[in-house]
């Protein structure tokens, strides 16, 4: 029960709906016993079986609470047929009968109406939290987990903390209120029937909530399962066309195959057990009326203690109280299930973010001096990625990173826009160190070009505006000039407004560089970041995208990353790097001279 504690934090905006639905609860409940008594008298009235009743009854005369109401009905009744005739009293019986029914649902629907905002409010908060706390977390959280598993804490864990959230309120609130009702009615009618009623409902009871037990370790592991097949979809429709090209679809089937398989059985297995529930709690509930009718039926037929009427009355309240009693033990078992995905829920939002703004952290609105990197070392796991790592770019310089691939290049990019934190060392920004500065303030100052494009599945407008929503027309075609791609962003069907697919899949590999680079240029920031992928262009298409980094690194300040070395000739200093350290650093002319590794991989790549 302790996750699931934790996650009803979230009905607390929402507590007024609770109450109100205590209130119709309690209204329900009574109606609810009420309706059931009222058969009572209609019985009475077609057995004929009672001394009529022609004085208004009072409280001394009956001699007792039960004995007043029955009395008084008596008299109701008697008067009416006295004054109408038999019928017409069996019909206003009915009539009652009716409305007390009506009423008795009515407030049941109102009670789920105002629950109704709670569950779904709820809902909607805790799914929110989930996506802000995954666009808060650090990079590094997500780098091992499958996406499913976050798909599916995002939909079915959630959905199931709804439905055990409503089955708690009908377990602590709805059912109690109910047993209490049609118990006081029962002990009203007859305590000894019961106190019998009472030493066989536990039995049943523990019956049911020994099926309960089992169907909740099939849920946590149908839940597991199905988070698994889902990243299998995710990770296959991202990758269909490695798929293909590799004839891998059998291997892909075949996994997802498995999965649907083993998520088969654990659902039979569920479904076998729930449907059993059903028919055993009625076999169970029938036998419990068997028994009662045998023990009540010697009581009005040989003891004269009770009268059929009444005796039919007290058997409705009983199958009144065995309904909410399932419900009880159905509902510990839902909870238990409700508990597993609430941890499962918890686990996302309660993660501390480790990159964090300190309290006292600045708030940086502009850059005035330089980028230092000081003796960092940096881990992503065990292993260092880079050395006792320094480095310095001073404002409106060029610094250019090369080296062999792995060598820690995109750590570095990595590492200054702050999606890790280095362990040793310190990287600052004008002598401040970003550990001291807002992730939103020194982010603001960087535009930022990844290794691989990402773009999302929306228009051109939306993918290159993305820093700034409300960019005008002239802005945006401007920036998609620099980038070097307004010429073929011109000649798409819609223009700006036309939608480049998932992933960007409607645009050749060229064309998503020069979108993401004209959404860097279009953030206007003084620092740039490049990861650039020239590598995987052809000629064509590598020239425009290095004119666009040019043309972008103007008047900036910049770190490229670059793997055609041509891209770099005219930086202000070139950083080669090798195995997370640095080798050399220098102009172009000064490296070639050196004859050391740059001149090795410059002449490596004039040969091809
Ligand atoms: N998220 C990560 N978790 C663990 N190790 C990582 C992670 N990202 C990169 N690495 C490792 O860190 C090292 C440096 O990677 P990095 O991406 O910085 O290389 P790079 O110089 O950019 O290479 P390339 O030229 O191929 O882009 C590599 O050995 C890589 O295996
Ligand atoms: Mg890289």
């Amino acid at each position: 029960m302790k996750f699931f504690k934790k996650v009803m934090a979230f009905a607390k905006p929402y507590q007024h709906f609770a109450f109100l639905n205590i209130l119709f609860n309690i209204l329900y409940a009574l109606f609810s016993t009420l309706a059931f008594l009222s058969f009572i008298p209609m019985l009475q009235v077609l057995f004929q079986q009672q001394e009529p009743i022609f004085e208004k009854p009072s409280m001394e005369s009956s001699g007792g609470l039960k004995e007043y109401f029955s009395d008084y009905a008596n008299f109701f009744i008697n008067q009416r047929v006295e004054e109408k005739g038999q019928i017409s009293a069996l019909i206003t019986i009915c009539i009652m009968v009716i409305v007390l029914f009506f009423l008795k649902n009515l407030f049941g629907y109102l009670a789920k109406y105002f629950i109704a905002s709670l569950q779904n409010g709820m809902l909607r908060d805790i799914r929110y939290k989930i996506y802000e706390k995954i666009t808060e977390l650090p990079i590094s959280f997500f780098t091992e987990k499958r996406k499913g598993d976050f798909i599916s804490r995002i939909t079915s864990d959630v959905q199931v903390i709804q439905t055990s959230f409503l089955k708690m309120l009908e377990m602590f609130v709805k059912e109690p209120l109910t047993i209490i009702f049609t118990l006081a009615g029962m002990i009203l009618i007859s305590w000894k029937l019961t106190i019998f009623v009472f030493v066989f409902l536990p039995i049943s009871g523990g019956i049911i909530s020994a099926i309960g037990k089992k169907l909740k370790s099939d849920s946590t592991k149908a839940q597991e399962e199905s988070a698994h097949f889902l990243s299998l979809v995710e990770e296959t429709l991202s990758s269909l066309k490695i798929i293909k090209g590799f004839n891998a679809e059998e291997r892909f089937r075949k996994s997802f195959g498995d999965s649907v398989d083993r998520l088969n059985r654990i659902l039979n297995s569920l479904l076998h057990r729930q449907q059993l529930a059903s028919p055993m709690s009625e076999f169970l509930g029938v036998v419990v009326i068997t028994v009662i009718l045998w023990f009540g039926g010697r009581m009005v037929l040989i003891d004269e203690t009770l009268d059929a009427a009444t005796f039919i009355g007290f058997l409705t309240l009983t199958y009144n109280i065995l309904t909410p009693a399932k419900n009880i033990s159905k509902a510990s078992y839902s909870i238990r299930e409700g508990n597993a995905s609430a941890e499962r829920i918890l686990e996302i939002i309660e993660t501390e973010t480790n990159i964090r703004d300190e309290a006292d952290a600045i708030d940086k609105k502009s850059f005035e001096n330089g980028i230092t990197i000081e003796n960092i070392s940096f881990a992503y796991e065990e292993e260092k990625v880079l050395k006792n790592f320094s480095m310095q770019v001073k404002k409106g310089q060029s610094v250019a990173l090369v080296g062999q691939s792995g060598s820690g290049k995109s750590t570095i990019a990595n590492l200054v826009t702050r999606f890790y934190d280095v362990q040793e060392g310190a990287i600052k920004v004008d002598g401040e160190n970003i550990k001291n500065i807002t992730k939103k303030s020194l982010r603001n100052l960087m535009g930022l070009v990844t290794q691989d494009s990402i773009l999302f599945n929306d228009t051109v407008r939306n993918n290159v505006a993305l820093s700034d929503e409300n960019a005008s027309e002239e802005k945006i075609i401007e920036a998609l000039k620099i980038a070097n791609a307004w010429e073929f962003v011109s000649e798409l069907p819609q223009g700006l407004d036309t939608n480049i697919g998932d992933a960007g899949g409607k645009l050749s590999g060229g064309q998503k560089q020069r979108l993401s680079i004209a959404r860097a240029v279009l953030k206007d920031s003084p620092i740039m970041i490049l990861d650039e992928a020239t590598s995987a262009l052809d000629t064509e298409s590598e020239k425009l995208v290095q004119t666009a980094l040019e043309n972008m690194t103007k008047n900036k300040t910049s770190i490229v990353i670059a793997h055609r070395l041509s891209t770099i000739k005219n930086a202000d200093n070139i950083v080669v790097m090798h195995r997370g350290e640095i080798v050399e650093q220098g102009k172009h002319e000064e490296l070639l001279q050196k004859g050391g590794t740059y001149r090795k991989l410059v002449e490596m790549q004039s040969f091809d």
